[in-house]
């Protein structure tokens, strides 16, 4: 009896994970799916632990539950937007370990000295790539945090491949003659731990988001191997979406970033710097105060929101939509661009935007938007900088080159708004700054546009 209840359990679980993930796929419907995949995993892990028979130790694991629940929930409520993508690489690297513990105490546990080649197998997987999870993500979190800088040295592609292949060559070593003995075991656990490190240590520059996507599909796949080990069906299925949603956005993100994902997975590209970095001067720089940029946009036909991650840091998506509304009110067209890797986490801008309660048919992918910026009177840009690099479409020598950009540039006026000269993420000039179409309208971005809407309002 217990088992089928334990079934329907599962059932549901499974369910409410596939309604929560397409739920996840619409900022307006974003939290109830978030909510109902909630809900689908605390009755399967109730489910586990009263059902699946032979499992004991309720104080400890309800003590665990209680301590994660009490640090997860003071974690997100204190998080401020802009280290969301921090702490998601926390919470990512986490699930990577559990998966790595997982593997570890199940072959420590069992004798496989006489065969259980494939459980050791999938054992070894959930290992290799649950270390390299956690280890990638903390790292990932240390460059995000500022803690971490870029490493790279000569040679590092090939290194990382010996690396890898030591790590498999080992793992399926062991599968084909378990032996009793656990040492080996732990000698495949420190070299994922090392590749981990040395698969994100050399990245940098604009390409995070792209391993950030790999390391959450790692951590699906690394959990449904887990699945596999207990042969617990919402556990795999759990794992097989996380891992499939992964690497489906993965690809996403290459595509935007326009880069292999050969590449990532050979972990050595998109340094930081470059030829293009530093401070020099390439022009002479125009600024224009909040009264002209005002009068400027309140006379334009059709204005183009450019928002960056210096919204989210001024925490000024209100005020943007409330210019938005005013300038419309004035007969203006007022649309978004979003670029894909705008801000430092997938959908970033559109999280913030909808925040604010933007409607969201104004937001317009990076291709839709650049077939309109020719037709544009005004591209505004609000903490964006990497994302309209004009460098990216034709300088060779620059660490973003090949990088889809917002064609900005191509609009008749353009306005960046931000606080100095200083370069986004990439850690590179930029040349649109000089631009004889541009002008800076330097500050704040909160202060900056509080004073476009009281202009806006008295002209
Ligand atoms: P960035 O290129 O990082 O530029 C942001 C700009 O915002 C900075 O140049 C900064 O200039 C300005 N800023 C910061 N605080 C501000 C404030 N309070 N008011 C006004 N401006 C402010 O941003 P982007 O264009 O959004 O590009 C994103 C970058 O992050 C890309 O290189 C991308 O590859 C990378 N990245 C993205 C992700 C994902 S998944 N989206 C993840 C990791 C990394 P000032 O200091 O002069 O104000």
């Amino acid at each position: 009896m217990e088992k089928y209840i334990l079934d329907i359990i599962y059932l549901i679980g499974s369910v409410t994970f596939i309604l929560g993930l397409k739920m996840l796929s619409h900022p307006d419907s974003a939290r109830k799916g978030n909510l109902i995949a909630a809900f689908g995993m605390t009755i399967a892990i109730l489910g586990a632990i009263f059902l699946e028979g032979g499992i004991g130790n309720h104080l400890w694991i309800f003590g665990g539950i209680l301590i994660g629940t009490v640090v997860g929930w003071i974690a997100a409520k204190r998080v401020k937007m802009t280290a969301m993508p921090q702490m998601v690489s926390l919470f990512n690297g986490m699930g990577g370990a559990c998966a790595a513990v997982i593997s570890i105490v199940e072959y420590t546990k069992h004798d496989f000295s006489h065969g259980g080649a494939a459980m050791v197998g999938i054992i070894m997987a959930g290992l290799i790539i649950g270390t390299v999870s956690f280890t990638g993500s903390m790292i990932a979190f240390g460059k995000l945090n500022g803690n971490i800088g870029d490493k790279v040295f000569p040679g590092q592609k090939f290194i990382n491949l010996v690396i890898l292949l030591a790590a498999v060559g080992l793992a399926t070593y062991l599968s084909m003659q378990p032996m009793a003995d656990n040492m080996l075991l732990y000698v495949v656990l420190g070299i994922a731990v090392l590749y981990g490190v040395m698969f994100v240590m050399p990245i940098g520059g604009a390409d995070m988001p792209v391993v950030i996507s790999l390391l959450n599909s790692f951590t699906g796949v690394a959990a449904a191997f887990a699945g596999f080990v207990y042969n617990n069906q919402v556990m795999l299925t759990g794992g097989i979406l996380v891992g499939s949603a992964g690497t489906i956005l993965t690809i996403l993100m290459c595509k935007a970033m326009n880069r292999s994902l050969f590449n990532v997975i050979a972990g050595a590209f998109g340094t930081a710097g470059g030829a293009s970095g530093g401070d020099k001067q390439q022009g002479t720089v125009k600024e224009i105060s909040a009264p002209d940029a005002a009068v400027l946009l309140a006379y334009s036909k059709k204005v183009f929101i450019v928002p960056g991650y210096g919204l989210a840091v001024a925490q000024a998506q209100h005020i943007c939509h409330e210019l938005e509304k005013l300038l419309e009110e004035k007969g203006v067209e007022v649309k978004y661009a979003i670029h894909p890797v705008a801000g430092r986490m997938p959908g970033h801008m559109n999280v913030l935007l909808a925040e604010a309660d933007v409607p969201y048919d104004k937001l317009l992918e990076m291709e839709d938007a650049n077939s309109e910026m020719p037709n544009t009177d005004v591209s505004i840009i609000i903490g964006a900088n990497d994302v309209v690099n004009p460098a990216a479409r034709h300088d060779q020598s620059s660490p973003i080159y090949g990088m889809p950009i917002l064609d900005v540039d191509k609009s008749a006026n353009v306005i960046i708004m931000k606080r100095s000269m200083a370069a986004g993420y990439a850690g590179i000039d930029n040349e649109l700054f000089y631009y004889p179409n541009n002008r800076m309208l330097f500050g704040d971005a909160k202060a900056s546009l509080q004073k476009l809407v009281t202009e806006v309002k008295a002209l």
